[in-house]
């Protein structure tokens, strides 16, 4: 009798821990922020939805006195047919400094806390060009394989954001093999120049894509 009533007592608090567990919410990302003007969730990835006010087609990363060799990167963002330029899209880029870290200053927000300051936004005019000044990144320092990245998001009207493999140098041995997830229509390997001022050029041009995460 006393084991029959210990069987009933243990699947009574067995269905009460399961009912509590079903319905916990499961969080896809550690780090989920709420975005205070739109209350939506935004993974830990995204940034377009802290653009700046002052947002241009053209930004500039880092602050005064960061090291690294001067990097400028431009393109042109196209509307899926490929050829027509696409307006009002909002670029975000961010990447590691020139020692493979996401810096911090201590006073960043939102994503500014996992992403560091060398971040930015630009919004295309109607000819579909952006254009960042920044430093070169390095690799990550730990040197886990991955090549020398900047992250790139994009969001424009019926387009909301979503992420890119990142840009990648087609000097990077690491680039060989590495798996490219989301090319964004054309190629995210570029090959840098130097101007005649020794910053180094390269050119990412984008189609817009609609991609369901
Ligand atoms: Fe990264």
């Amino acid at each position: 009798m006393i084991k029959k009533k210990i069987t009933i007592a243990v699947c009574i608090a067995g269905l009460f821990i399961i009912s509590i567990a079903w319905h916990l919410p499961i969080k896809k990302y550690n780090n989920d922020l709420e975005s205070e003007a739109t209350n939506q969730k935004r993974p830990s990835w995204s940034g377009t939805f802290e653009v700046p006010e002052n947002v241009s087609w053209r930004t500039n990363i880092p602050p005064k006195g960061e090291p690294g060799d001067k990097l400028i990167i431009s393109g042109t963002i196209f509307l899926p047919d490929g050829k027509t330029p696409a307006k009002d899209v909002i670029v975000y880029v961010h990447h590691t400094n020139n020692k493979g870290v996401y810096p911090q200053k201590g006073n960043e927000e939102g994503n500014g806390k996992y992403h560091g300051y060398l971040r930015g936004w630009m919004k295309t005019a109607s000819d579909g060009k952006y254009e960042f000044e920044t430093i070169r990144p390095a690799p990550y320092y730990n040197h886990e394989g991955e090549p020398a990245h900047i992250h790139y998001n994009i969001e424009a009207p019926g387009y909301p954001e979503y992420w890119l493999t990142g840009l990648w140098f087609s000097d990077d041995p690491r680039v060989n093999g590495y798996k490219i997830e989301r090319d964004g229509g054309f190629s995210n390997i570029v090959t840098l120049t130097k101007d005649e001022k020794g910053v180094l050029r390269g050119t990412r041009n984008i189609i817009l894509q609609k991609f369901k995460d």
